[in-house]
């Protein structure tokens, strides 16, 4: 694999394949890599005949200061990781290249990022929608990763893609759980052990709300009951727990309030101050 950390560089690369029809398969990510990244570089690579990941944490999309700065980063281990799963370029830029100063352009997301994501962590997907526009751009891939976890930044990009004309496919990859059905998330490495131990009890309880949802119960009253009995598991491990949303949503977002097709549970929480985000098709 060929690591990149300046931009000309990784465009010789990508250029040559691009003149020699190749397609290119792009997973971008903020490196901390995880199963559920390499399920995503699976994926990518049964469509396309290179793959390029990028490692940069953006740091336009962190709200809280301390959140950017306790990000994890594992550099080397990430890219033996890339090595292994048979990535063709690594790009990892230094953030004075990705948005040089002053910046004077940045993508501006209207209502979507007024609800749920958006509401509580504000200019979020302004600065997602900046960086991934700027990586679209310069690797040009025929198709793009992204996991479904995020759900909301699915959204986000893909109505993006679609306003802007960009030529690239957007491919969702379903959400890669541990077999206690927690996602798999950089964040959970900041998680001490006690909160480990909890953390999956927010997925099982909401997939039990779902069915009941389908069998008929009211909605509300069925994720007040898993967001209690997470409570009340988090209260036996000492861990302190607190929840943003949890909430029962439209393919535009738009909470619901009784069952039909198509419907999914948001949710965003936190343990221990560690906030985790999660969502499941009703
Ligand atoms: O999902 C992520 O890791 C990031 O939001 C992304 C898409 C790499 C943009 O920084």
């Amino acid at each position: 694999m060929k690591s990149s950390y300046k931009l000309d560089e990784a465009r010789e690369t990508i250029d040559i394949w691009r003149g020699n029809r190749e397609s290119i398969g792009f997973v971008p990510t903020m490196g901390a890599l995880h199963k559920g990244h390499l399920s995503l570089i699976e994926r990518a690579k049964r469509d396309n005949k290179r793959i390029v990941v990028s490692i940069f944490v953006n740091p336009l999309q962190f709200n809280d200061k301390n959140d950017f700065d306790n990000y994890p980063s594992t550099l080397e281990q990430d890219q033996l990781l890339l090595d292994e799963a048979g990535v063709d370029l690594l790009i990892a830029p230094a953030a004075s290249e990705m948005h040089p100063q002053p910046m004077n352009f940045a993508m501006s997301v209207k209502s979507i990022s007024d609800v749920y994501e958006g509401q509580f962590r504000p200019g979020h997907f302004d600065g997602v929608a900046t960086v991934v526009a700027k990586l679209l751009l310069l690797v040009g891939p025929s198709r793009v990763y992204f996991g479904e976890k995020d759900i909301q930044q699915c959204y986000v990009i893909k109505r993006m893609v679609e306003e802007f004309h960009f030529p690239n496919v957007i491919e969702i990859v379903e959400t890669y759980r541990e077999a206690s059905g927690l996602a798999f998330s950089s964040r959970n490495t900041r998680l001490s052990d006690a909160s480990k131990r909890i953390a999956p009890s927010m997925y099982q309880n909401l997939l039990r709300a779902a069915k009941e949802i389908r069998d008929g119960s009211d909605p509300a009253t069925v994720i007040n009951v898993a967001i209690e009995k997470v409570a009340e598991a988090a209260k036996r491990e000492a861990v302190e727990f607190g929840y943003d949303y949890v909430e029962l949503i439209d393919q535009n977002f738009k909470s619901v309030a009784q069952y039909s097709e198509g419907l999914r549970i948001v949710a965003a929480w936190t343990l221990d101050g560690v906030r985790l985000i999660d969502n499941l098709s009703v």
